[in-house]
């Protein structure tokens, strides 16, 4: 038996706190009654509705790390029938991807049916570390590292690059090759931060989420994380 609120958060819906909230507010059902209260327990063979939809109750929590390849959603299914992450992995339990890379950003992207796990490394607190390698137009002044080093203004609210460092520079076609570091999940982030400094990122790829490193994972290749690395991913709360 396992209590009402963490059933909810394991399935990925919401925060454990919140699941108090939804509980409370009377917006949870066991086997087609209201809860209303907390200290609720609920075994394996319940039936668990939030908000009148019953939720995800995978015993077996699986993980996978994708290198997800361009022009695939970071979704579980798409109205336009275009390929999700999900597509790449086979498996029968209801993963999901933790956040987001864009349509044509590639790379690193964790998937899995434990809300748990999804909720720690997307929760702004816990500033879950994230290196890209983004090809931006044109090359890098003065102005736009100490920028970068300040923080960048995005949507009124600063943006902090935790590290990064110039790869490399095309003196000719006048592009850049950057490494960034950044713990923050705002949608669109890297891009936002180079349009700011009037630098458009013309390719984007993730190459690590925390200790996690694409290593020889190519386009399209997905592996299952070990115990020891899920152990590792909870210890970063
Ligand atoms: N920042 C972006 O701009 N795009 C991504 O896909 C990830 C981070």
């Amino acid at each position: 038996m396992e209590r009402l609120q963490k059933v909810i958060a394991d399935a990925g819906i919401t925060s454990r706190r919140k699941a108090e909230e939804l509980i409370l507010a009377g917006k949870v059902r066991v086997n087609g009654e209201v809860v209303g209260e907390l200290g609720v327990k609920v075994s394996g063979s319940d039936i668990v509705e939030v908000d009148g939809v019953m939720i995800n109750r995978d015993i077996v929590k699986k993980y996978y790390l994708l290198n997800k390849p361009r022009g695939v959603i970071s979704s579980v299914s798409d109205d336009k029938k275009r390929p999700t992450v999900v597509d790449y992995i086979d498996t029968e339990a209801r993963i999901y991807p933790v956040g987001r890379l864009d349509y044509d950003t590639t790379g690193l992207i964790i998937l899995t049916n434990d809300g748990s796990l999804a909720n720690l490394l997307m929760h702004p607190t816990n500033k879950i570390p994230k290196t890209y390698i983004a090809k931006i137009e044109g090359l890098l002044n003065k102005d736009d590292i100490d920028r970068l080093r300040s923080g960048v203004m995005v949507d009124g609210k600063k943006a902090y690059v935790e590290n990064f460092k110039i790869r490399d520079k095309n003196l000719e076609k006048k592009t850049s090759i950057v490494e960034l570091t950044i713990v923050e999940g705002r949608n669109h982030i890297v891009k936002k931060i180079f349009e700011a400094l009037h630098h458009p990122v013309i390719r984007l790829s993730r190459i690590k989420i925390a200790f996690l490193e694409i290593g020889n994972l190519k386009s399209g290749e997905y592996r299952e994380l070990s115990i020891k690395e899920v152990k590792k991913l909870y210890s970063l709360k």
